[in-house]
């Protein structure tokens, strides 16, 4: 690994440290983004931006950047790495200051960053597709907020891995909301379908980019609640993230979705997804 970002200083990871006292260790009391680098730049930098800058405001600390900022530290962290293709993790907690729940009075938010390779969906897994297991939502309510504290979602994906299965697709009040560290999206009868965006759920910015490709491309896509028994009955089920983009879900709680292959309208979006890419590159 490269270098790493921590209180102002570009750093090797063995020599960043954080204090004991720093809220986001003692009360998970920060956000976080995760950001992808294609060809060295920054892939829907504005609405990853946004997005950062929504869940600070939701959990009241001030963006410590502008934008233009922003835009520099990044440069610079994806020069301190190797690789075209990067991932930037990022996080912000409150602070450090004396244990105690209410917000302190004056503390400086830490800002951390820091560089992982990027190697996207493998062509196995194209192939193949993953399975999943569904299971009752277990988090809070406002899942729209990019929270550090991520350990209901933790336990989710645990529960997948030891089914057997890669991610958990979380059910609240009957209805799909997202998976473990990802959005979902079924096929119905020719219609791509996701959950709407709410408090239950994480905006992804992928998420977004599938919807804007299926309309460009003319294929018949909208929000909709998405019940168990839809998901049980989808033609296509696939989960979406910034660091594995498109990835198709062939079995659902031991059972194949459909053929138990990734489908067609998945596979499509996929390569309109490597092109769009390709373009961005370019
Ligand atoms: N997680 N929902 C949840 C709960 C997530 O954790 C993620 C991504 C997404 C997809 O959002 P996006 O398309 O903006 O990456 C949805 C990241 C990758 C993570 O925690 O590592």
């Amino acid at each position: 690994m490269g270098n790493v970002y921590l209180e102002g200083q570009f750093q090797p990871i063995e020599s960043a440290k954080i204090s004991v006292l720093d809220r986001g260790f003692l009360f998970g009391d920060g956000v976080y983004e995760v950001i992808p680098v294609y060809g060295g730049q920054l892939f829907r930098f504005n609405e990853h931006l946004q997005r950062l800058e929504n869940s600070l405001a939701e959990i009241r600390i001030t963006n410590p950047h502008n934008h233009k900022a922003w835009y520099s530290l990044l440069t610079q962290l994806i020069a301190e790495n190797e690789g075209e293709d990067q991932s930037i993790y990022l996080q912000i907690t409150r602070g450090t200051a004396p244990r105690d729940h209410h917000f302190p009075d004056q503390t400086t938010p830490t800002l951390f960053m820091m560089s992982n390779p990027l190697t996207g969906t493998s062509a196995e897994i194209l192939k193949t597709g993953i399975a999943a297991v569904t299971e009752i939502d277990s988090r809070w309510s406002r899942c729209n907020i990019k929270s550090i504290n991520l350990l209901a979602n933790v336990l989710h994906r645990q529960h997948a891995l030891d089914q057997g299965a890669k991610e958990s697709i979380l059910i609240r009040d009957s209805l799909v909301t997202e998976g473990a560290a990802s959005n979902l999206f079924i096929v119905q009868h020719g219609t791509i379908l996701t959950p709407p965006k709410s408090n239950y759920l994480l905006p992804g910015v992928t998420r977004d980019l599938v919807l804007e490709l299926a309309q460009q491309h003319g294929m018949a896509c909208r929000e909709a609640e998405i019940n168990e028994s839809s998901l049980q009955q989808a033609d296509e089920i696939w989960v979406t993230s910034s660091t594995k983009e498109i990835v198709p879900v062939t079995t659902l709680n031991q059972q194949p979705v459909a053929d138990g292959k990734p489908g067609a309208i998945t596979l499509q979006l996929h390569r309109h997804l490597q092109q769009f890419k390709q373009q961005f590159r370019s």
